[in-house]
């Protein structure tokens, strides 16, 4: 049977004989699979472990300044870069989900590049890749179509010349949830909600600008601590907020407004693989849509989804 304790033995052990001396660079996101690579890694080979962590600013509102403020008593060797202008700049005029993606996933890769290129001799990348990540990229790649390309896989250009080091790719969330913990992580890490590499790059449907970013921002700020001062964040796989390039009319005041839609995602899921939609409690629905439209300028209208996967997907784009 699997243990987690067995687990997280077996694979340090395994990655201290893998990687001997060697130097390994990760690009640490502040997500619970980064993370519990990261704790692995570094209880392997400690300093040799060298971790990137890339503001692309389609982060949360704030949550680059607080992953690296609770990163630091973790010992971890982490280097912060921020390429925020880069990642809008290349993104302007860009509409389509698989462009985006595929620009994010390019301009990540060229900016940790130039960091790993700074880390002398280093000779592994790892990569903190789960097993639906895996699969969902594999199974969904057919002749004809792929679904969404997940990022964090496979993602390795060729100039890079690094060896692929991936400990958690046999395990699904939860277990690595559970390693985290038997490793002694938080659960203000181990209990976050999955977040796409791409971030709110695809939370935002059609073209991305800073305006947008800030506005999403706002709201999903509301969205998720109004979800956990109800206690229904833990019970919830993942939620979010999203920007949708709709404008409906509204009325504030004896002002008539015309003005954008932001829908609100929320699902239960054990994989992410399928997904029902959550039955929030309407009084913290209300709550949630009173407070972004009085308190998000540019918003005078909020949805709630009430897709499954399928033939939903999670994320809108
Ligand atoms: P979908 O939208 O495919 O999402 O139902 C399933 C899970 O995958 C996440 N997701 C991504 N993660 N890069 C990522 O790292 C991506 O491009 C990406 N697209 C979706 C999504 O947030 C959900 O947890």
């Amino acid at each position: 049977d699997w243990t987690s304790d067995a687990f997280a033995e077996t694979t340090i052990a395994d990655l201290k004989a893998q990687l001997g001396d060697d130097k390994v660079v990760l690009a640490l996101s502040g997500g619970v699979d980064s993370s519990v690579a990261a704790v692995l890694l570094h209880k392997a080979i400690g300093k040799n472990l060298h971790c990137i962590f890339v503001d692309n600013g389609l982060l949360r509102k704030n949550e680059y300044e607080s992953v690296l403020e609770q990163y630091k008593d973790f010992g971890l060797n982490i280097k912060g870069v921020d390429a925020k202008d880069r990642f809008l700049s290349e993104l302007a005029g860009v509409e389509d989900p698989e462009k985006k993606r595929k620009i994010i996933g390019r301009v990540f890769i060229e900016v940790f590049d130039d960091e790993a290129h700074q880390i002398q001799d280093v000779k592994w990348l790892a990569q903190g890749t789960i097993y639906p990540d895996v699969i969902e990229s594999v199974s969904v790649k057919g002749p004809s179509a792929t679904i969404k390309s997940h990022h964090n896989v496979g993602g390795l250009p060729d100039f890079m010349k690094l060896k692929v080091v991936e400990p958690l790719k046999t395990l699904f969330k939860d277990e690595v949830r559970r390693v985290g913990n038997t490793l002694g992580l938080e659960s203000f890490i181990l209990g976050r909600h999955p977040f796409p590499g791409p971030g709110l790059g695809i939370r935002i449907i059609g073209e991305v600008t800073a305006e947008k970013i800030a506005i999403l921002q706002e709201a999903d700020h509301i969205y998720i601590q109004n979800l956990k001062d109800a206690g229904l964040y833990d019970q919830i796989w993942q939620a979010g907020a999203i920007f949708l390039p709709v404008r409906s009319v509204g009325v504030m005041g004896d002002e008539r407004t015309y003005e954008n839609v932001i829908a609100l995602r929320a699902v239960e899921s054990l994989d992410g693989m399928t997904a029902d939609w959550c039955h929030l409690p309407y009084p913290v629905l209300a709550k949630i849509s009173n407070e972004i439209i009085n308190k998000v300028k540019g918003i005078n209208r909020v949805v709630y989804d009430i897709s499954s996967k399928p033939p939903a997907t999670i994320e809108w784009e």
